[in-house]
């Protein structure tokens, strides 16, 4: 399974704080937002991730995470010069793809829940259709939603709809067969102009292959698209850390447990690396390892 992160958009919602810098690279707390959504798709077992960008902030990603082979992946990039979509990915990621499943996830999202990885890597199991992530939020109105029926199968999807049927949120992250180039070809752009990811969801659901996974009260999804909600997930961020000493999205020590690399590699890491909190903290879990 290969993996695509969106890190486009505008980001106006923003400014004048990601008037520098692509909003995927703000800090959320410790790091770049953009370490959330990859660590998910680390932690699903995907390898091979392509970064979609604007044009502008192409190099600052290569910049940031370089071609991964510090986490034991392999990251390429690509530029979307028009806003097309979240769809307009598959179209745009057709040579990465060449083929393969795909997992997709919009740069600002983040995930953090107990039995993650699990569900993670259940998704990523090579299977007919797609799957993704229902989430109950208080204003569907802002998001793709999902309403089910009493047996709790999906029976339809809306892009923000006036009058939600339900108020399911899907999240933006997407596991999808290796249908999804071909499918994605075949979308309309929506009024705004746009190839949804929802059509595209719709039309895994008229297949009878959507699996919509439900992630439960335990789990936090935080979409940072406003100022507010990056400084939410930076404070959720921060207290988790500080009750658990465990740090989110710390790529090296996924990296190291999901053996993508030794610990003489990290070791060659941190012996370039600046010292703090951080990278202390990373030499306690190379010392763990061993
Ligand atoms: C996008 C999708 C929407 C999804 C959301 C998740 O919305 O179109 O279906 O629920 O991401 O973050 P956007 O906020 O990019 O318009």
């Amino acid at each position: 399974m290969k993996g695509i992160i969106l890190a486009g958009g505008a980001g106006t919602r923003l400014y004048p704080a990601s008037l520098p810098i692509s909003k995927i690279l703000l800090p959320v707390y410790n790091k770049p937002m953009i370490y959330y959504p990859l660590w998910v798709l680390m932690q699903a077992g995907v390898r091979e991730v392509l970064i979609i960008t604007n044009p502008e902030d192409n190099d600052n990603f290569k910049r940031v995470l370089g071609d991964g082979s510090q986490w034991g992946i392999q990251l390429s990039y690509t530029v979307q010069h028009v806003k097309r979509g979240i769809a307009d990915a598959f179209i745009l990621g057709e040579a990465f793809i060449a083929g393969s499943d795909c997992a997709l996830i919009l740069g600002d999202n983040i995930f953090y829940g107990n039995g993650f990885e699990e569900i993670l890597t259940a998704a990523a199991k090579p299977r007919p259709g797609a799957t993704v992530f229902a989430y109950e939020v208080n204003d569907p109105e802002r998001f793709g939603v999902v309403e089910f029926d009493k047996t709790g199968k999906a029976v339809s999807l809306e892009e923000k709809p006036k009058t939600p049927k339900s108020n399911f949120a899907v999240t933006g992250l997407y596991f999808y067969d290796n249908q999804v180039v071909r499918l994605a070809k075949t979308l309309q752009p929506s009024a705004r102009g746009e190839l949804e990811i929802t059509d595209l969801n719709k039309l895994y659901l008229a297949q009878g292959n959507l699996h919509v996974a439900r992630l439960g009260r335990g789990f936090a999804w935080l979409d940072t698209g406003t100022h507010e909600s990056v400084l939410q997930a930076s404070n959720f961020v921060h207290s988790m850390q500080l009750n658990q000493g465990v740090e989110i999205a710390c790529l090296e020590e996924l990296a190291l447990q999901k053996g993508f690399i030794t610990t003489a590699q990290l070791q060659r890491t941190l012996a370039k690396a600046p010292r703090n909190n951080y990278y202390d903290y990373i030499k306690r879990v190379c010392k763990r390892f061993g």
